[in-house]
């Protein structure tokens, strides 16, 4: 079993480039199937949920290639398959999206149903109205989900939950709908923005992202050939703003776009930390100890609930008593009992969290238990004194590049041992 030793404490100081968002990648790879051509696609972040993904789309039939470190050539004109293989999709929560892409491309598909994930119930129910509105039938039987339609019809569909996967998922069902959809109560987040972007880029026509109500205008079909350039992962820049504060660092923050992370500037400005913003980077630095606050997450543009496991470490470690509400996810503070393990002091009491700051963290042995946890264990490792150990780093890989690498370049005392 793999681990992260990390020894602290060490302020981070230098500069970091942020990868292309995860959340927009394995949701523009199925969308490329839409496409029956070739895509290319640039600034793809090389991580395990990616791998995944073009494994899942090279058994329809795609071929996927690695051109340099970041680039991916996606070739879908043979692909011939209506059903993804159970074992790789019920692992990974993001194959749902294949349904939505494979509806416009071949009007069925069988994956199966994405396992429930360590922040509580997943369900798709959202996804599956939208299916069924532009006239699919869905079959849900042994944890395989099947749908199929014989057209696609536009309609207007109101999402009763504010849901990026099924905003991105019944967009890309709609692309070659018949007619007019209109997708009303959206979520906005950046990498939503970033799918109908690249669809418009293949000759979608597709008007409001990042607003509450999408409309697409179906096409009779798509150009066979695109490059185009995955967004910046405001997650990964917003880990490294608040492991920055957490670190009591210094870092520049490149190839990224400040405005995606204003809920997150004016927090760490709300509880003293330093940001200044350029065009494509930002500069966070540490003067003194963090105020308390208190922090909802909320859809985009509200506080992401992706940064909360990171935001909970610069809390602890803050003065005074601060409390953090998790309005998106049901089981989201499992990491507080491991920083709890490092000399945190927090409570959990249904979906908010308490936490009464404490100066200093200390070494321990810690468990990622889903991907921004484990960053938030990195995070809290750098900042503590002593060793910690941090375990179950697939979690980790699934959504973060090197970590290990980029963190060291910073300054960090950190490898990672088998
Ligand atoms: C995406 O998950 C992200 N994952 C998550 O990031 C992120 O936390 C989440 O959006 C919210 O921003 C990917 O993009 C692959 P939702 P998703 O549908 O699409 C409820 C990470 O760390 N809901 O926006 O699955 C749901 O239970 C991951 O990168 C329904 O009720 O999230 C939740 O309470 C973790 N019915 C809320 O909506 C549905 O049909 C938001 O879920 C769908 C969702």
């Amino acid at each position: 079993m793999e681990k992260l030793v990390i020894t602290g404490a060490t302020p981070l100081k230098g500069e970091v480039t942020v990868h292309g968002a995860k959340n927009s990648a394995i949701a523009i790879l199925p969308a490329t199937l839409l496409c029956n051509g070739i895509c290319t696609l640039n600034n793809v972040p090389n991580i395990i949920d990616v791998r995944l993904s073009c494994q899942i789309l090279e058994q329809l039939g795609s071929k996927i290639s690695w051109v340099g470190s970041n680039t991916l050539v996606i070739d879908n004109r043979n692909v011939n398959k209506t059903h993804a293989p159970l074992d790789l999709t019920s692992k990974f929560r993001a194959s749902y999206y294949l349904i939505g892409a494979m509806l416009g491309r071949s009007k069925e598909i069988e994956v199966g149903l994405p396992g429930g994930c360590n922040l509580g119930a997943r369900p798709i129910d959202q996804h599956i109205k939208g299916f069924a509105a532009l006239g699919a039938t869905v079959n849900l039987s042994q944890g395989k989900i099947n749908v199929k339609a014989n057209k696609l019809v536009g309609t207007n569909i109101y999402l009763d939950v504010v849901s990026v996967g099924a905003t991105i998922n019944v967009l890309l069902a709609s692309v070659f709908a018949e007619g007019i959809t209109t997708i009303d109560n959206v979520a906005k987040e950046p990498h939503v923005v970033d799918v109908a972007n690249f669809l418009n880029s293949l000759g979608a026509d597709i008007r409001g992202a990042g607003t509450d109500l999408i409309k697409i205008n179906g096409v009779k079909s798509l150009k066979n050939n695109i490059t185009y350039s995955i967004v910046p992962d405001q997650i990964e820049a917003g880990t490294y703003m608040l492991a920055a504060i957490a670190t009591k660092g210094d870092l520049l923050i490149k190839n990224c776009i400040p405005e995606h992370l204003d809920s997150l500037t004016s927090k760490i400005l709300e509880i003293g930390g330093n940001v200044e913003c350029f065009d494509d980077t930002i500069h966070v630095w540490y003067t003194k100890r963090p105020n308390k606050t208190i922090v909802k997450t909320l859809p985009y543009p509200g506080f992401p609930t992706d940064l909360q496991p990171q935001m909970g470490v610069v809390l602890s470690l803050a003065s005074g008593t601060s409390v953090i509400n998790e309005s998106i996810w049901d089981s989201r503070f499992q990491y507080t009992a491991e920083l709890n393990k490092m000399g945190a002091n927090i409570i959990v009491q249904g979906k908010s969290a308490i936490f009464e700051g404490v100066e200093n963290l200390s070494g321990a042995p810690v468990y990622a238990t889903d991907l921004r946890a484990g960053a938030a264990l990195v995070i809290a490792g750098m900042a503590a004194n002593g060793v910690t150990e941090v375990f179950n780093l697939n979690h980790i890989d699934r959504g973060y590049e090197k970590i290990e690498e980029k963190f060291a370049s910073l300054g960090a005392k950190i490898k990672r041992v088998s």
